[in-house]
């Protein structure tokens, strides 16, 4: 087992999701909700706290190196309700000295009031939904915030946490390389060890599938997306960012560790309405998942004492997919002792060979198999192969 792996090998996530928006994204197809009426945070609260004692008695004897709370909007939550549920999972579990406890954030000023208080419920990290540097295009994606207003965002979260991370989306209607060039340097800029360039995905049901059926989103094209991915790799890497998975880019030592845990395929817990975990019970792989609908999660709690509709042992096969699945979206890429003994096989040796030879994969002498930038684009076809 490979250093990086073995010393993370005890990394324990807490997920924690909260599910609502002040508005609906077109783009966007998270468990995200928009209210008329006030949101009852307590009673949130107390949900969250009891499904995390629910969980914790299955899984006991954790030190929970990363919590991270996602949405939706965790950055409406009033920063007392964020401490409350760092409280519990605390009494619940050891909590590491240095834990990572990320929350995600949207750019508007309102919600920038409310750092202090998140710093001083415990969160040591945020990452901001930036998502563009370009009004007009901020306005197309359905955005409530400026440029202006995000990068003041990003300067007071720059102030406030030791370590922030935004997120931009790529690829996006009528974009050109030489633009997102500048828009890229722009944002480097104003980045510190951390940025997600995620390329904008048309989600089925969503308003941009819609307007894309209609012949009314115009894409870039094959060559053109190509030409923005490698832009992106390019001006990264001058930066010293470089991508350590396929669609997040940070300064060595600067990855997002709660992300890692996912990637790397170790043991987390998911908390809240559709959270999914993966929890290591008497030596089996447990795949859990929640009730997706906000109140319907809560009833369950309240009356079960947790929100879960799935809780699924994982076959050896299932394992080992997963692993590859997630694993090669790292540059790291995967270990490959540690992938037999997970999935009871190896992976066939002359479809590595003939990757190789197509230069989407490479070897490394400590017997890690990773994916070449020239592969990244085409991940989903070469974790296919392997798994076969
Ligand atoms: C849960 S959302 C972000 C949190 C926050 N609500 C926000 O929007 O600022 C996580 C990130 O996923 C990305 N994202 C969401 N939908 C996407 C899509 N269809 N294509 C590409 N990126 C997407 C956005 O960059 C977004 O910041
Ligand atoms: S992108 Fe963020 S703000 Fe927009 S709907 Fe999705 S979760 Fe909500």
């Amino acid at each position: 087992m490979s250093e990086t792996e073995h010393g993370a090998e005890q990394a324990f996530g807490v997920y924690i999701h909260w599910p609502f928006c002040l508005s609906k994204c077109p783009y966007c197809d998270f468990n995200s909700h928009v209210r008329r009426e006030p949101v009852d945070e307590q009673r949130f609260l107390r949900a969250f706290q009891k499904e995390i004692v629910s969980t914790s008695e299955r899984v006991r004897n954790r030190t929970v190196s990363t919590i991270f709370f996602g949405g939706g909007t965790p950055s409406l939550m009033q920063p007392a309700t964020i401490a409350g549920v760092l409280n519990s999972i605390a009494r619940q579990w050891r909590v590491a000295p240095d834990a990572e406890i990320t929350l995600e954030t949207n750019p508007t000023s309102v919600e920038a009031t409310r750092f202090r208080g998140y710093r001083a419920a415990g969160v040591n990290r945020v990452s901001l939904g930036v998502q563009a540097l370009d009004d007009r295009v901020l306005a197309e994606l359905g955005r409530t915030h400026s440029a202006r207003e995000a990068l003041d965002a990003v300067g007071i979260a720059r102030s406030i946490f030791g370590r922030y991370s935004f997120d931009l989306i790529y690829a996006r209607p009528n974009q050109e390389p030489k633009a997102w060039a500048a828009e890229l340097r722009t944002a480097l800029d104003e980045a510190g060890e951390h940025l997600s360039l995620y390329q904008l995905t048309i989600e089925p049901d969503t308003p941009f599938a819609a307007l894309h059926a209609a012949g009314k989103l115009r894409l870039p094209d094959e060559d053109t997306a190509r030409a923005l991915y490698d832009t992106t790799q390019e001006v990264c890497g001058a930066q010293g960012l470089p991508a350590y998975e396929i669609s997040n880019h940070a300064r060595p030592g600067g990855e997002c560790r709660h992300n890692l845990v996912y990637w790397r395929a170790q043991e987390y817990a998911g908390i809240g309405p559709g959270a999914h975990g993966r929890l290591d019970i008497n030596g089996e792989r447990h795949a859990t998942a929640t009730e997706k609908r906000p109140e319907t999660w809560l009833n369950r709690v309240e009356s079960d004492g947790h929100g879960l509709v799935t809780d699924d042992i994982l076959i050896s096969e299932e394992r080992g997919d997963e692993y590859l699945l997630m694993g090669l979206r790292l540059a790291e890429g995967i270990d490959a002792v540690r992938y037999a003994a997970i999935a009871g096989r190896s992976i066939d040796p002359s479809r590595i060979a003939m990757l190789r030879e197509h230069g989407l994969i490479e070897t490394t002498p400590e017997g890690r198999l990773k994916v070449t930038l020239p592969g990244f684009p085409v991940l989903d076809a070469v974790v296919a192969d392997l798994a076969a």
